[in-house]
């Protein structure tokens, strides 16, 4: 019989889960890790390959047949493949996507979809290397660009290019941007800058919002795609001329918590309940045995059900995350 799907007190319901692997980083990007990574008292009590398996196996007989890998950055771990390969093979699992700085993406792109990866989304904030340089702290623009060639040669059906838009900074490459989408069958996501314990000032300043360049796109012939399952709060625009499609992610515009359909799980089996609240309720004492998974269904249902309607960004109050990076946004 099929799942009915995990619904909270407000009718939404999850069937997609975003798993942080690794809350370390190899990249400064300037409104998430400015100093760079900084090793803390979690960084050693990673969840295993089988603790993986036991959360995935209990949300996917609750019905969440998506999964997202993150970070930091997930590539990081060596035991990635190993862990997609196992993850494929869990009931009722039917995608694994993964989101990555792309820095390594050229070499691992053919083995992550042997692996049954069948979707990647690579950050690309300038596809100018100078800026992206300044952008992320660190160089190889031209390498990230050419994984994202390997990764749809390789045949990734799902390839996303992810801009977090910063005023000042990269709004002036919409252009480029639309150039990109014009001749890759790609998606160029653009995010609006979330505000988070650690980015005020930056925020004060390189916040843009997305609403006049989807504006700009509709007035020149680009459609509002109908949303795909489990799709999320991400808005995508097509064109008959573009190759690929453009989309918006905007978590201070209208209607983004209502359709939001994703669960957190951190790098330490934390569940988040909301990317800028303060709930979490730690699973990983229900994942060292296969004879918990009850108990562990339990607790996810239980803890569901205290999941906020929605942020309180706009009062000001972005929760308890100091930085995307532990979570994986
Ligand atoms: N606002 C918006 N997006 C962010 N990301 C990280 N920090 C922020 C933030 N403060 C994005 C990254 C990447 C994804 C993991 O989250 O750029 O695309
Ligand atoms: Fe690393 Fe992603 Fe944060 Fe950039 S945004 S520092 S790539 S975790």
């Amino acid at each position: 019989m099929a799942q009915k799907p995990l619904r909270d007190v407000y009718g939404r319901s999850f069937q997609y889960l975003r798993l942080s692997l690794t809350d370390a980083c190899n990249f400064q990007c300037v409104y998430c890790l400015p100093n760079g990574y900084q090793k803390n008292h979690n960084s050693n009590s990673l969840l295993n390959p089988d603790e993986i398996v036991n959360l995935i196996t209990a949300f996917a007989s609750l019905g969440v047949w998506k999964i997202r890998l993150t970070g930091g950055e997930p590539t990081l771990r060596r035991d990635l493949f190993g862990i997609v390969e196992k993850m494929n093979s869990v009931p009722g699992v039917r995608k694994i996507t993964l989101t990555t700085n792309g820095y390594r993406l050229k070499h691992q792109a053919r083995s992550l979809s042997d692996a049954g990866l069948s979707g990647i989304n690579v950050s690309v904030d300038s596809l100018d290397s100078k800026r992206f340089e300044e952008i992320t702290g660190r160089g190889g623009l031209k390498e990230v660009l050419e994984g994202i060639d390997v990764a749809l040669k390789v045949g990734f059906r799902e390839v996303k290019l992810n801009a977090v838009l910063l005023k000042g900074m990269n709004d002036s490459e919409f252009g480029q941007y639309l150039e990109y989408a014009r001749s890759n069958p790609v998606t160029v996501r653009f995010i609006e800058l979330m505000r988070t314990g650690h980015n005020e000032k930056l925020f004060n300043t390189h916040h843009h919002s997305t609403e006049s360049l989807r504006q700009f796109l509709l007035e020149r012939g680009w459609e509002i795609k109908a949303p795909e399952a489990a799709g999320g709060p991400a808005v995508e625009l097509v064109h008959p001329m573009y190759r690929g499609k453009i989309g918006f992610i905007s978590p201070y515009g209208r209607g983004f918590c209502e359709s939001c359909n994703r669960l957190r799980v951190s790098a330490q089996g934390k569940l988040r309940l909301c990317l800028f609240g303060d709930g979490e309720v730690s699973l990983r004492r229900l994942l060292q045995s296969q004879q918990d998974q009850d108990e562990l269904k339990e607790l996810i249902c239980t803890s569901l059900q205290i999941k906020p309607m929605g942020h309180r960004l706009h009062e000001n109050i972005y929760g308890m995350t100091e930085s995307l990076s532990s979570i994986g946004g």
